[in-house]
């Protein structure tokens, strides 16, 4: 039944509008459980939900919509692979691509063997490589999923990453990215790995065709050592002149393709045993989801508050704020993850919705957010949830640093929730603004497979609930359709039958 149509909706519709005096200040005090009731454990990440705006009976009524529109069935069948991207008619099965060997039956033993047919020889040439020592500079030229993903991997476990290598990303067509990271190789000593699930993005395939002229420009002739091609569209590799291939399948969507043979990058830099514990830590996050009752499961937790935010208390953005430096693309990484699966406005039939999904995800690493936008988290006129993640323990011996960093992002909960009085209004803080703290004992392979896994988990919540596809992207395409057409109108001056604005700024800028 669509989320709106529910009992549980219109019970919360109604809840919401009595919730309007709810203040966080005053839940703590008439509710000396509520930090253990809203603590909410999971393999590798401790969750605080208690300082959201949330009492028990929004909680309950959020299971009970959970269970009114079916979220329990539709996760069993997407762990059964069942072709739940109705649009496309894909099962959505990224995550038996951590699954350890002989663990299927069924249909979906014979994926599961190809999974590991598969990730074996890609392992072996990221060891071959991070053996290689003449291989100094290794260029991944993909975008979307096929790049924020390893970049954020290859930052957040920079710890892991064995010295000796670079690694560099390139996704935009803009030139500038691809001149400036070419500037300091050398042919000889470079490795391209040319990511595109579908391998006919326009973006990638100019930079990859730059990539092999630059190549060959440079007296490079061994296509075969120097690039390497991951894509589910083996014969367009080969077509391009690439033989060294590690493919996937089209039921990986894009932006979850980390785990796939677009996750090569990172393999390279951490290692084989890097890349297994990092499956390991999505894989103990995949059982979670599927086994824990809904009340402690963590990406339904998750998922249903955000749908809370978003249809009850019209919420239009959260903030992601990772206290590590090393996870400063993972707001970038969670954008497209959330964003792209569930900024949706029909449902799977294509039937317009009358309620909100998708909110807008933005933030920075702490500290430096708190140093700039902040400001309007304190004190403007919207509410915007906060979601905080720390990591106990450093892997630096610098003294004081994290123990600062730790004050710091715990203060900001706190500031966020009490705030402060004051007569003079300028320095009123009204308080009451709402976050969730997730907390990593460290960062290490297995603790981001799991943390990633999660928010994967929690979008499919949210979007079971709205009754959306999250694992389309329509939205995407008129745009690279437009672009081939104003492409050829820059080269010809042709503008006849555009708009006044668009000719005038082709105009402008031929
Ligand atoms: O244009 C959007 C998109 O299709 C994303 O969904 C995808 O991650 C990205 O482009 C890259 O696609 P590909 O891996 O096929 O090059």
């Amino acid at each position: 039944m669509r989320c709106d149509q529910t009992a549980a909706w219109k019970a919360l519709q109604a809840h919401a509008d009595t919730f309007k005096s709810f203040d966080l200040r005053s839940a703590f005090e008439q509710d000396p459980q509520r930090v253990s009731r809203l603590s909410v454990s999971a393999p590798h990440v401790l969750a605080d939900l208690s300082k959201n705006h949330t009492d028990p009976v929004t909680e309950a009524l959020l299971i009970e919509l959970a269970r009114q529109t079916g979220l329990a069935a539709h996760r069993d069948a997407m762990f059964r692979g069942e072709p739940i991207n109705n649009t496309e008619n894909r099962a959505v099965m990224h995550w038996l691509l951590r699954q350890p060997e002989a663990t299927q039956s069924g249909e979906l033993v014979a994926p599961l063997q190809q999974v590991h047919d598969t990730l074996e020889p890609m392992l072996a040439f990221a060891e071959q490589v991070r053996a290689d020592a003449q291989i100094t500079d290794v260029v991944n030229i993909g975008i979307g999923g096929s790049d924020l993903g390893p970049q954020m991997a290859v930052l957040a476990l920079h710890d892991f990453v064995t010295p000796g290598k670079r690694f560099h990303f390139v996704s935009n067509v803009d030139g500038h990215e691809l001149a400036g990271v070419l500037q300091g190789l050398k042919a000889e000593k470079t490795l391209f790995l040319i990511a595109s699930k579908t391998f006919t993005t326009l973006d990638t395939m100019t930079n990859a065709r730059s990539a092999l002229a630059w190549f060959r420009a440079q007296g490079g002739t061994d296509v075969a050592r120097h690039f390497a091609a991951l894509t589910t569209n083996v014969a367009a590799a080969n077509e391009f002149g690439i033989t060294t291939t590690f493919g996937f399948w089209d039921w990986v969507g894009g932006r979850y393709s980390l785990w796939s043979a677009i996750g090569l990058p990172v393999a390279m830099a951490i290692g084989a045993q890097g890349f297994r514990d990092l499956l390991a830590g999505a894989h103990a996050m995949d059982q979670h989801f599927q086994s824990a009752p809904l009340e402690a499961n963590l990406p339904v937790r998750m998922g249903l508050l955000d749908v809370w935010y978003r249809n009850f208390m019209h919420y239009t953005s959260r903030s992601i704020a990772p206290y590590h430096s090393a996870l400063r693309r993972v707001p970038a990484y969670l954008q497209q993850l959330e964003m792209e699966s569930n900024g949706k406005r029909v449902d799977r039939n294509g039937h317009a919705l009358p309620y909100d999904t998708a909110p807008v995800l933005w933030g920075e690493p702490g500290t430096n957010g708190q140093h700039a936008y902040f400001q309007m988290l304190h004190q403007g006129t919207d509410v915007v949830p906060v979601e905080f993640i720390a990591v106990k323990k450093p892997t630096h011996s610098l003294k004081d640093h994290h123990e600062l960093l730790l004050a710091n992002v715990i203060a900001q909960a706190q500031a966020l929730m009490l705030g402060q009085a004051d007569q003079g209004g300028h320095k009123h803080f009204p308080g009451n603004r709402p976050s969730t703290f997730l907390l990593l004992d460290e960062l290490t392979p297995a603790s981001l497979g799991a943390l990633i896994a999660l928010q994967e988990h929690r979008v499919f919540v949210s979007g079971s609930i709205w009754g959306i596809n999250s694992f389309d992207q329509w939205g995407v395409e008129l745009g690279k359709v437009l672009a081939k057409d104003i492409h050829a109108r820059i080269v010809t001056g042709n503008m006849s039958g555009l708009d006044a604005s668009t000719a005038a700024l082709l105009n402008k800028v031929r």
